[in-house]
């Protein structure tokens, strides 16, 4: 059978299966302690299968155990892996916890928890903007015709491995809404064949080039939909980066909220201009993966980032405020809790901020298991629940499906809600067009998430016999990203020193440069090279290792690296290691190459064996990764900025025994965020430094083009670099061991992250945010500040809303409808909306969230997509010009500052926050004018009793403008 027929056959099935029994009670309850005590989450827990395992193997999670041993044996020093000795470790632990916990439990009732979430209800709903009107009234056509199960289907998804994809809701067939399909993640087609590994977020990040984030958002998506996806999981904008160590930043764009917020919208821009669904993600503060969810670490409850109302408006929301504003179809809440209650079950957070203040239109999904109570996060403002199981990794018991179909027909549940849930999620699919058949044919995906083979079954999660289908078609659909791949990755190597030494040439170095470099050193040393140029290449970075994809995930640093690891890499389909591209296009006949391609660093110890070497170009790394994985000490999060694999020694004895000390260095990173380099960059013959991120497959072509100086560097830095961990501040440092049952993370450092630290505290990094060297020079001129608009301290009032959202009948459907139809098979585990029998149901008056029945005011900053339509206004443009006066051509990234004006209330501000960039080619002797429009948000701060953005109207502004956070040689005021 052809996939697609199967597919139908399966949709067809599943809209007429019947009755699934259920043993939860009949009200989800608000939180899952209410419901669930510590031995249901054990039971519960079950392995988050892995890819290409046999099908349908869903044994008992020993994995969250294991970790938690070796975190224990890490943690006592100890080596042994005597069984007792981990269960009394275990209890002693145990003790220790609760006892912290108790502290904690206490310490919490004398003092208010750092940072509130209070209640906000009831969620707000969708409908309310124009730019979505079209799409809310087909949609409400279409979700009037709807019976309960169908509704229930498009807001669950049917289970882990239930489908194709890393996602699948269920469709709605009688009235025409397809099943969706949900594909990973923010640097390709997660698990897919014959697609593009772009280079990761950070690297996006680091070009500062609007055009390219936007092209590969749009890359991206037409991979997307040639595959068969509706909604990629990405961009990813949360972590921010508040710990440089965090395993996850290098998924987002950089340690500000403002490049965070360019570069996210810029891709959901250029996804959806294809009409595949953008998510952005993990809102949020999901900024480490130590503790971030529950059992993964061993313990009950993921950890709580608590955040004060300002610094969460300023820094860790920001970037989906732009985001919503580009129009996103999606937003997933994160694994961790805000506040000490679920992101994804906290409606402060969903109702409050991201649906009533900044106006989503979208539908809010959950993370992978990030929902822990039912009736709860409906409430709270969830509108999908993925992959749909319930409290475990593939345990098919959902906290909704079934159980939203009770919690309906008994009334926990307004139908309100649950409509306006749906009418979120088919008014976006409407939004992007994707009712266009021609463009998203009703078809399952064309490969499949779960095994390489040509045929599988198309629920692998569930363990009912299936029949085998095609669900591999191995479709290409790389056209020619490769090139926009390549562009990303060469704007996105950053160079950070530069002694009179790149570009070099193909034949090494010119004969007049060679003849100079050779007469030094005669003089130094009395031997002159003769013949080829002699170059040596070093480290494991440098070469190909077991292949790109030799570690499930990516989860493992070997080989060069081009990716983190987690659900935000892909498999590679090839990967161009920098040896083989500088293999390739050295001229062999004027250069002698010799490999070393491993960190042993066994060479010269002695034996002179270097010694005839002029340049040496040594590559090293640092990796990280999504918490569901572990490789060395890396536990998802890095335990230190140092470079792995033995980075730095490699480093110090190439730099030591190169041409016996005289030859130059060139020192190539790739790294997953800021790694020390204190070690070495003073060495004089490390001549050269070039981070460059993570380039994905095009790594070696990329930076080949930058030593060769095909492409003059243009990359800056989207993080401080520091001379230590301890330079980033107590906020800087990842909590790694829980200081309680709910490890508490206080976010007390307030808005000093990153540069914005290092600015307040006068600390001088070893190379700051915005920093990077070009082959030539850049200067500015002429800077003119235009006023647009008249200081005001506050925005205009929020509009009345410019749609009405759609309205349904509020009478609870007919029992029948929940029912499971009697003549269909049904798959064990696959998550259906029906109920085996619906007698016990009764509506009744059940309890709701505290403060359920206080509708706080709205919010004076929302009003519209992307909140109050003034916070978007320009206020001012700043118009500077930019010159290059070096000897080639070259693209600069200018740069602007803001610097609050000081207010008699003596708010605090940091010292300077970015709020505008560009990039500009410039042929040498060239001039260009460029434009900054800051907006009102963008000269606002969030005031927190104000509850509103605030302009600050005495006293000026201040505009810097430079080509790094702390080179700035032009200013103008306002
Ligand atoms: C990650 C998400 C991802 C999801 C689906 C989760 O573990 O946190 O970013 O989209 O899995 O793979």
């Amino acid at each position: 059978m052809a996939p697609d027929e199967s597919a139908q056959g399966l949709l067809k099935e599943s809209s007429t299966r019947r009755s699934r029994s259920s043993d939860r009670g009949d009200n989800a309850a608000f939180d899952s302690d209410s419901d669930l005590d510590a031995t249901d989450y054990i039971d519960r827990e079950a392995a988050r299968p892995t890819r290409r395992s046999p099908t349908a193997s869903f044994e008992p999670n020993t994995k969250g155990k294991k970790r938690w041993c070796s975190c224990l044996f890490t943690t006592l020093g100890r080596r042994s892996k005597c069984c007792i000795g981990v269960l009394a470790g275990m209890g002693i632990l145990w003790v220790l916890l609760t006892a912290t916990g108790v502290f904690v439990y206490r310490k919490a009732q004398e003092e208010p928890p750092y940072g509130q979430s209070p209640p906000w209800y009831p969620t707000p709903k969708g409908g309310i903007a124009a730019s979505w009107a079209d799409s809310y009234a087909k949609a409400s056509k279409m979700v009037s015709k709807m019976t309960l199960a169908e509704k229930v289907n498009v807001t669950t998804g049917t289970g882990w491995e239930m489908g194709l994809a890393v996602g699948t809701n269920a469709p709605a067939i009688h009235v025409g809404f397809p099943q969706l399909q949900l594909q990973d993640g923010p640097l390709g087609i997660r698990f897919a064949d014959n697609i593009t590994a772009f280079p990761a977020g950070i690297t996006v990040g680091a070009t500062w080039n609007r055009q390219l984030m936007y092209a590969r958002g749009k890359a991206h998506a037409i991979e997307a939909r040639q595959k068969g996806i509706n909604v990629l999981l990405g961009p990813c904008v949360g972590p921010l980066g508040r710990m440089p160590a965090g395993g996850r930043n290098w998924e987002g764009f950089g340690a500000d909220p403002y490049l965070q917020g360019i570069a996210g919208a810029e891709t959901v821009k250029g996804i959806q201009s294809e009409g595949v669904m953008a998510t952005i993600k993990h809102f949020v503060a999901n900024e480490q993966e130590h503790f971030r969810q529950p059992w993964e670490w061993g313990l009950p409850h993921a950890i709580s980032s608590n955040i004060d109302d300002r610094t969460l408006h300023e820094l860790y929301a920001w970037p989906f405020g732009d985001a919503v504003k580009a129009g996103v179809a999606s937003v997933m809440c994160s694994y961790n809790q805000v506040n000490n209650s679920y992101a994804c079950g906290n409606s402060k957070l969903l109702n409050g901020i991201l649906k009533d203040e900044l106006g989503f239109q979208g539908f809010v999904m959950s993370d992978w298991l990030a929902q822990h109570s039912g009736v709860g996060t409906a409430l709270a403002g969830l509108d999908m629940t993925m992959p749909g199981d319930g409290l475990g990794w593939a345990d098919g018991k959902s906290l909704w499906g079934p159980e939203l179909s009770r919690a309906v027909l008994n009334g926990s549940v307004p139908l309100e809600r649950l409509n306006d849930m749906v009418t979120r999620i088919v008014a976006a699919w409407y939004q992007l067009g994707q009712d266009d058949e021609k463009k998203f044919p009703r078809k399952q995906p064309n490969f499949s998430s779960w095994t390489d083979e040509e045929k599988g079954v198309m629920s692998p999660g569930s363990p009912t016999e299936q029949e085998q289908v095609v669900v591999n078609q191995f479709v290409n659909v790389q056209a020619n990203h490769s090139v926009i791949a390549r562009e990303v990755a060469a704007e996105g190597t950053v160079l950070l020193k530069n002694e009179d030494l790149l570009p070099i040439s193909r034949q090494g170095l010119s004969d007049e440069r060679l003849r100079a470099r050779r007469d030094a050193v005669e003089r130094a040393t009395g031997k002159r090279s003769e013949g080829k140029f002699k170059v040596g290449i070093f480290g494991e970075d440098a070469g190909p290792g077991n292949g790109p994809n030799a570690c499930k995930d990516r989860g493992c640093n070997q080989g060069t690296l081009g990716s983190g690891w987690g659900s935000g890499a892909v498999e590679f389909p090839y990967l161009v290691s920098p040896v083989e591209a500088l293999r390739k296009q050295f001229d062999k006949s004027k250069v002698e190459l010799s490999e070393f391609l491993d960190n042993k660093a066994s060479f010269g110890k002695g034996d002179g064996s270097l010694n005839d070497l002029e340049l040496c170009i040594v590559f090293a790394n640092a990796d990280a990764g999504e918490g569901f994985t572990k490789w060395a000490d890396v536990s998802g999060d890095r335990p230190d900025l140092r470079l792995q694999n033995s980075g730095d020694n490699l480093i110090v004895k190439v730099a030591s025994s190169c041409g016996g000390g005289t030859g130059d260095v060139v020192v190539v990173i790739h790294a997953v965020g800021p790694v020390l380099v204190e070690d070495w960059i003073d060495t004089p013959n490390v001549k050269a430094l070039l981070f460059a991120n993570l380039p994905g497959q095009e790594s070696g072509n990329a930076l080949a083009e930058i030593l060769f100086g095909d492409t003059n560097p243009s990359g800056h830095l989207p993080f401080t670099i520091g001379r230590t961990l301890e330079d980033y501040g107590a906020g800087g440092k990842v909590l790694y061991l829980p200081n309680g049952v709910v490890p508490q993370q206080d976010f007390k450092e307030g808005l000093y992250i990153d540069y914005r630290h290092f600015d307040k505290y006068n600390i001088e990094p070893r190379f700051e945010f915005g920093f990077g060297l070009s082959y030539t020079t850049f200067k500015f001129d002429n800077i003119v500040v235009i006023p647009q608009r008249r200081k005001t301290q506050y925005p205009l009032r929020r509009p009345n809303p410019a749609a009405e959202p759609p309205s349904y009948s509020t009478d609870i459907p007919s029992k029948e409808e929940a029912i499971f139809p009697p003549e269909i098979r049904r798959l064990k585990k696959y998550v259906y909306p029906y109920l085996d029998s619906t007698d016990d149901i009764e509506v009744g008056q059940y309890p709701y969230p505290d403060g359920y029945d206080q509708q706080p005011p709205l919010s004076e900053a929302g009003g519209d997509e992307g909140g109050n339509p003034d916070l978007w206004s320009n206020y001012v443009v700043v118009n500077v010009d930019v010159i290059n006066d070096g000897p080639v051509a070259g693209a600069a990234v200018p740069q602007l500052y803001l610097q609050y004006p000081e207010t008699e209330s003596e708010t605090d501000f940091p010292v300077r926050v970015l709020r505008g960039f560009d990039k500009v080619y410039l042929k040498p002797g060239e001039k260009k004018t460029v434009k900054f429009n800051l907006t009102r948000r963008d000269l606002s701060y969030w005031d927190v009793v104000a509850q509103n953005w605030v302009m600050v109207t005495e006293g000026p502004y201040e505009f810097s403008v430079g080509f790094s956070s702390r080179d700035l040689s032009i200013s103008g005021t306002w």
